[in-house]
């Protein structure tokens, strides 16, 4: 990357004040790299529902088509219901824009108190891979004989072997750079249709790699993700399976606060967004408290999206050198530093190395 256009989508809450933060690290970083984001900053929010009447404007989309990425902070406020906020703009931009991988990196960071004996936490650097755009999350169902006796609800999933094949493919791409194991979340003895369909595309897919692919039964998965978490390398989940299993995972590191996700269209026809796990926030707000590490580590996913690897690499290791300092933690993970001197700090990390 020597130049991209990113469109800056803060949101609410804490969104906007992590939003904040990365800009301003990457104004900093990015001369020292030669490289360069224009950016379109973007008010779309709760605050611009509740003045306008929607979250982004009817054009929102085609808007963001224009840009090669999209950083997101957080949607979501008291008075306005979560679904809103939902399907009014993230569920849109994913769907619409094919991101049919969500990804979510998970690593016991030195200095973040992991919820793990010390032993157990040592050593976890997994990527759970999500599919993202078929699978549980359909809206392909109804309501039958709604406020009588034999009221009864139907959701139906759907598994495509095109959808499959295609998270499937990339998360052994992902193996194949990493250690090479993929584990893949089923329940093909209790989900005796979708289940062994996704393994069977799974297992064909990821055999033309050189990866080792096995798979376990979702509830076991859980528990050895607890008991065993170093042991893992890329997870492969479908929707529903993956979207546990990465708060999970999240949870085993300690802080959602420092959890960064991508959600990518590896074929690169649509801008990729990149989003901090947490969501705005509000008992926190307005403080300048939040912790910036899960936006500040998105942005180094993005940055790896767009071709920009040296500053991608400098941001991460300033973010580990960060949390490594007891005194530049935010108070989520033990310390009592604000998000501005979390930002200083990574700033001045950045500047020392490059
Ligand atoms: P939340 O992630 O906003 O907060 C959960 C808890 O974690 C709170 O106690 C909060 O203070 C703490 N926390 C979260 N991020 C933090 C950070 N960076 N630093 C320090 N502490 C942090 O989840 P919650 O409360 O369930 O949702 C609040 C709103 O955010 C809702 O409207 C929800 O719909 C929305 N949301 C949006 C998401 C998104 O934009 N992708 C994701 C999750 C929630
Ligand atoms: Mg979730």
């Amino acid at each position: 990357m020597t130049s991209a256009r990113v469109a800056a989508i803060p949101g609410d809450g804490i969104g906007t004040e992590v939003m904040d933060s990365a800009k301003a690290v990457l104004a900093r970083l990015l001369p020292l790299t030669g490289d360069n984001i224009a950016w379109t900053d973007l008010d779309w929010s709760c605050e611009r529902y509740l003045t306008e009447g929607a979250l982004m404007p009817d054009d929102g989309l085609g808007l963001l088509r224009e840009h090669d990425a999209v950083l997101l902070g957080a949607v979501g406020w008291p008075g306005v219901p979560d679904h809103v906020s939902l399907w009014g703009l993230l569920i849109p931009i994913r769907r619409m824009f094919q991101q049919y991988v969500n990804l979510r990196p998970v690593r016991v960071m030195e200095g973040v108190p992991s919820p793990l004996r010390p032993d157990l936490a040592e050593g976890v650097d997994l990527l759970i891979v999500r599919e993202n755009s078929e699978g549980e999350y359909s809206e392909i169902g109804g309501r039958f004989g709604a406020g009588t006796p034999v009221e009864s609800a139907f959701q139906q999933s759907v598994f495509t072997r095109t959808g499959v094949e295609r998270i499937a493919r990339f998360a052994a791409e992902r193996a194949e750079r990493r250690r090479g194991r993929i584990v893949a979340a089923t329940k093909s003895n209790g989900i005796i249709h979708t289940m062994p369909f996704w393994d069977e595309v799974v297992a064909e897919t990821t055999a033309h790699y050189s990866v080792e692919t096995t798979f376990e039964h979702i509830d076991a998965l859980a528990a050895k993700l607890v008991l065993h978490p170093a042991r893992y390398d890329v997870v492969l989940g479908s929707n529903l399976f993956g979207d546990i299993l990465s708060d999970l995972a999240a949870g085993v590191c300690g802080s959602i606060g420092i959890a960064p996700s991508a959600n990518v269209d590896p074929t690169g026809t649509y801008p990729s967004m990149f989003e901090p796990v947490h969501g705005s926030a509000p008992d926190i707000a307005g403080r300048g408290i939040a912790n910036p590490v899960g936006m500040l580590w998105s942005t180094v996913m993005m940055l790896e999206h767009l071709g920009a690897a040296r500053a991608a690499g400098l941001l991460m290791e300033a973010i580990a050198e960060t949390l490594r300092d007891p005194a530049t933690r935010t108070a989520d993970i033990g310390g009592t530093a604000d998000t501005a001197a979390v930002t200083d700090a990574v700033i001045s990390h950045v500047t020392r190395s490059a």
